[in-house]
């Protein structure tokens, strides 16, 4: 049995889902938030659809209408944009100047505002996405730690960076200061965890923002404006909503962007970039297109490797940029490995995002199944099978993963980015065509190795140490802990992000410094007493 109960009967009655999840009246939002106010938006709306369908009683089906969100145009967004240049005012601005104590207890009352919506943001998380509800609430509360994480890391920084340095007769003191004007665009499946992963750090570091959400998971932050208004000076931090094409572009091309935070693709990382017209003003932070590979060793603890290739290639169906999204499987224990592997997938539990234990869910990109569906059929023209009964079966915005075998470089799945629940293993024999494989990919996120030889493991390792950010020994790959470097070589990444190394994306050092003599050290001395400077300063945060 692929799931617990028919496709077709997937998707609910309305009295069928639970009080708490039931979906809330279409919202039809029309505010955004630009220079501390929200400001109404009469021109066309776009809108949000659930990837829940609910059943009707003459057995129809039809998706969730959620809401609708403002289409700005390039005017509403180049406002935004001049609130956000004003705000930082060349870096005299009063947040940009601000002591660093202060801007963390902004960043402190919006957090505290912010864990008030955990239950409206949770839900939309569920229902615009398909997230299943422990993954959303995992998702909350991830993103609240971060925020406190980054306001420890952050006291830590100013503490070292409290005290002056004397080197070669210049004394001098090093603080980081902020970019500029950051924009912030998140992606879809963590449209809040990732994008506050940048957006938090800017604000912090002391740069004023517009962020615009991703492409779904955008009415959940609705919730969240009022705190930003009311947590942030006027100006520092601008919500924009619409198509990038013609508000992101517009931010773009003035060239008054000094940080552009993006996660998604590197062609449209890269489109945006060409678009800004001083290249060396713009700082980039972005995590990117990944196709990250498990490599199975004929020497494998068979049951560990299944267990996390499953979690690794299917927590939430696939669609995140660490999944694993091909597998190398040493041909000595490719039955073995697919027989259980299958097993596995087809006992993980289909449903609705709130119904406990739910695993797989309805996926929110229109025209995702036909995607899927199209590459599929590709692989299996080509001469892969479907391995598990009922893969690839689909219903309305469902899809059944289906485990593909055997691949080959002649297929489109070896080589696309598939970001849903497909699974292709590819047999090897020689350790070589593997690491060929990782050396010729134009992704370069982290790898997967399942073995325990010592040799082996250890030759992987050495080949593989210079090819991606991270290699996980026995273990799916995943971006947390937070406080470990999070980046990618090739098309996969620009820069590195991690509790620590985000504060220094999102800021600069800046050195000021004098020739020690009397003279000198008595003046920079009455302008510490005196309270003279918010730079020049000694303060120390406890
Ligand atoms: O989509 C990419 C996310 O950064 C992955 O985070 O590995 O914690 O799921 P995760």
């Amino acid at each position: 049995m692929t799931t617990a109960r028919p496709l077709a009967d997937l998707f609910p009655r309305l009295d069928e889902i639970p009080a708490a999840y039931q979906p809330d009246a279409p919202v039809e939002q029309r505010d955004y938030l630009v220079d501390g106010e929200l400001m109404h938006w009469d021109g066309p709306l776009a809108e949000v659809r659930s990837p829940v369908y609910l059943r009707e009683a003459d057995g129809s089906e039809r998706q969730v209408v959620l809401g609708s969100t403002p289409l700005l145009d390039a005017d509403a967004a180049l406002r935004a944009l001049d609130a956000a240049v004003a705000a930082y005012d060349y870096g005299r601005g009063a947040w940009p100047t601000m002591r660093v104590a202060e801007r963390i207890a902004h960043v402190e009352a919006f957090l505290a505002r912010m864990r008030e919506q955990r239950e409206a943001v949770v839900k939309l998380l569920m229902w615009e996405i398909g997230k299943n509800l422990k993954d959303s609430e995992k998702e909350f509360d991830r993103t609240c730690d971060y925020i406190v994480d980054t306001i420890h890391a952050l006291k830590e920084l100013d503490r070292s960076s409290s005290r002056f340095e004397l080197e070669q007769g210049t004394l001098g003191q090093i603080r980081r200061v902020p970019m500029g004007v950051a924009l912030c665009m998140g992606p879809y499946n963590y449209p809040l965890n990732e994008t506050f992963t940048t957006l938090i750090p800017a604000l912090i570091m002391g740069n004023t923002v517009v962020f615009k959400p991703a492409k779904f998971g955008v009415l959940l932050i609705r919730p969240l404006l009022e705190a930003f208004r009311d947590s942030f000076p006027a100006g520092v931090i601008n919500v924009i909503y619409g198509r990038g094409r013609e508000t992101v572009s517009a931010l773009m091309a003035s060239g008054k962007i000094d940080v552009f935070a993006f996660i998604g693709t590197h062609k449209g990382a890269a489109d945006l970039k060409k678009l800004h017209p001083r290249p060396h003003r713009l700082r980039a932070a972005l995590g990117l297109d990944a196709k990250n590979p498990g490599i199975v060793l004929p020497q494998v603890d068979l049951d560990n490797a299944v267990e996390e290739a499953v979690t690794g290639a299917l927590s939430f169906n696939g669609q995140r940029c660490t999944a694993l999204k091909i597998l190398f499987v040493h041909e000595a224990v490719l039955d073995g490995f697919l027989e259980r592997f299958a097993a596995r997938v087809n006992a993980l539990k289909a449903g609705m995002p709130w119904e406990p234990g739910v695993a797989l869910t309805p996926l929110p990109e229109p025209g995702k199944t036909d995607y899927l569906h199209a590459v599929l059929e590709d692989a299996v023209a080509k001469g892969a099978r479907v391995i598990n009964a009922g893969g690839g079966e689909s219903h309305q915005t469902f899809f059944q993963p289906a485990v593909l075998s055997p691949v080959d470089s002649s297929m489109r799945v070896y080589h696309e980015e598939q970001f849903g629940p497909l699974v292709p293993v590819v047999p090897y024999r020689d350790l070589q065509e593997v690491i060929d494989y990782v050396t010729a990919s134009d992704y370069g996120q982290q790898l997967s190795i399942f073995g325990n030889d010592p040799a082996q493991v250890g030759r992987l390792v050495d080949a593989f140490v210079n090819q991606v950010g991270r290699i996980n020994i026995n273990a799916q790959c995943q971006r947390g802990p937070d406080s470990y470097p999070f980046n990618g070589r090739k098309n996969s990444a620009e820069g590195t992000l991690s509790v620590h190394d985000a504060l220094r994306v999102f800021s600069i050092r800046t050195l000021v410094a004098t020739r020690f003599n009397e003279a000198n050290k008595e003046l920079v001395d009455r302008i510490i007493r005196d309270r003279q400077s918010s730079f020049l300063t000694t303060d120390y945060i406890f």
